[in-house]
């Protein structure tokens, strides 16, 4: 019987060539501008799991972009895994700083993958972690390695909130009926210290606006006698946090779950260098809630950002002006009991209530969702610590991260069934940033390990 290791080893450059083909496509799901490129890369998600041995492969239409849909059903009596992935990315600017084009990949060594890492964007988020099950399932069809039922959904807008996903999921409980749902769009602490994603973070997402007078005035003639909004919202935003760092907004922590000390102090023990942290980011300190270390801050506690500011005169030069309106574009990342839409609404209040009379305000939600946690003692994160372990020859360590995936929560709502989030990225592999990369031996070793998670789940489902 063939093993995936021998697979891999006569099949990488085949493997590498397929994925550097997927992100030369500029699936950027936010800018209407790369439609068309959106849904090629769908047609070509198709044709791949046609490749790899589904027997039914479908372009599934929403009101936005497709879901493409692939299964191999063996045995209606064995389990049946259900993969989701995303082939949507994230728009590629600011442009100047790629070492190399996004959409042209190269493969280059890092200090961190001194094998070299495939540079593009979407590299590792996520069309890279999601080829990785193509490939694995290509492996187990076509050795007859392939021990269950295999079902793949992979949806076309997950960098803009997932819309259409939430309207297609509850429309197809039957097609989509599971016994685990298997996801690679997360990452792990390190090469050589797997772990397994137990956590997401919810997500709330708005946008302000502040509006003083009704049009641009010179700041000599009025400066100092009226509202200027950019000062204004400044000024409520940074209200917005207490000399702890605490979100100041009324009932904002009510839900939120406390760990225990002994929850924390086993968090704790994973391996983390806050002198590494500190230097691979540039800056002399952390900073964040009191309270708390920099993993939980960034894990088990909710946070409040600005994720954008403009407003006024930005050109060339100068120019005295007050302008009429600011905006800003804010976050909230939410920890499980936390309800995104009750957050919107406490946020919108606040805000509102906070305002001086001087100017108007107007808060405008965008997307959001809800967070999630995954119990250790499932047959699910048994088997993906046991595939792990034949991979990477050590335990992994559970970890929860502080990035959204909204979905998932609907998953267990609609679906009922539990998410297990197996991510072979790491945090430097720039996701979301410039020079967004993948490592070849992280690529690979996704690969490598996947087909052993349906072993075991398929021997534990027993
Ligand atoms: N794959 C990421 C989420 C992620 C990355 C989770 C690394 C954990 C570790 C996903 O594509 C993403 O970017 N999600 C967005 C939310 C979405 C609603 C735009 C996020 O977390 O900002
Ligand atoms: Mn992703
Ligand atoms: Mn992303």
């Amino acid at each position: 019987m063939e093993t995936i290791q021998s697979y891999i080893e006569k099949n990488k450059q085949r493997f590498i060539n397929e994925l550097v083909d997927l992100l030369k496509i500029p699936s950027i799901s936010a800018d209407p501008a790369y439609n068309q490129d959106v849904l090629n890369t769908a047609d070509a998600i198709k044709e791949s799991l046609e490749k790899a041995g589904c027997d039914k492969v479908e372009i599934c239409e929403t009101p936005g972009y497709p879901i493409v849909y692939g299964e191999k059903i063996i045995d209606p009596n064995l389990p049946t895994v259900l993969v989701y992935g995303h082939y949507d990315v994230q728009p590629a600017d600011p442009i100047d700083l790629w070492t190399s084009p996004p959409f042209e990949p190269v493969i280059k060594k890092t200090d961190i993958h001194p094998e070299g890492a495939i540079f593009a964007r979407g590299a590792c988020d996520d069309k890279g972690q999601m080829y990785m099950h193509v490939k694995a399932l290509e492996y187990m069809t076509q050795t007859g390695n392939l021990p269950c039922n295999v079902k793949f959904m992979i949806e076309g807008e997950e960098e803009v909130g997932s819309e259409s996903l939430a309207w297609f999921v509850p429309r197809n409980k039957e097609k989509l009926a599971n016994d685990v749902i298997l996801i690679s769009d997360t990452g792990m602490i390190a090469n050589d210290i797997p772990s397994i994603t137990t956590g997401l973070r919810g997500l709330s997402y708005v946008e302000v606006e502040v509006t003083g007078p009704n049009r641009d005035l010179h700041s000599g003639l009025y400066g100092g006698a009226v509202a200027n909004p950019i000062n204004v919202l400044n000024k409520m935003i940074a209200s917005l946090h207490d000399e702890n760092n605490h979100i100041t907004i009324p009932g904002f922590y009510d839900k939120v779950e406390e760990l225990s000390r002994e929850e924390r102090d086993e968090m704790a023990k994973a391996p983390f260098s806050l002198e590494d942290y500190k230097n691979a980011l540039d800056i002399d300190d952390v900073y964040g809630e009191a309270g708390y270390t920099t993993n939980e801050r960034n894990s088990i506690r909710p946070t409040l950002d600005v994720n954008g500011i403009w407003g006024g005169y930005i050109g060339e030069g100068a120019k005295t002006v007050i302008a009429s309106k600011a905006y800003a574009k804010i976050s909230m990342r939410l920890v499980p009991n936390q309800d995104w839409e009750e957050i919107t609404e406490l946020f919108k209040k606040h805000f509102e209530s906070i305002a001086p009379k001087s100017v108007k305000v107007k808060v405008t939600p965008h997307h959001g969702g809800q967070g999630y946690v995954t119990p250790i003692d499932n047959i699910g994160y048994q088997a993906a610590s046991k595939a792990y372990q034949e991979t990477f020859g050590v335990t992994p360590i559970p970890q929860r991260s502080g990035g959204s995936i909204p979905i998932v929560a609907l998953f267990e709502q609609e679906l009922k069934s539990k998410t297990i989030l197996m991510g072979f990225g790491l945090n430097s592999d720039a996701i979301h940033s410039p020079n967004e990369h993948f490592g070849v031996w992280n690529y690979l070793k996704g690969i490598e390990t996947i087909p052993y998670f349906y072993q075991y789940f398929t021997e534990l489902s027993k």
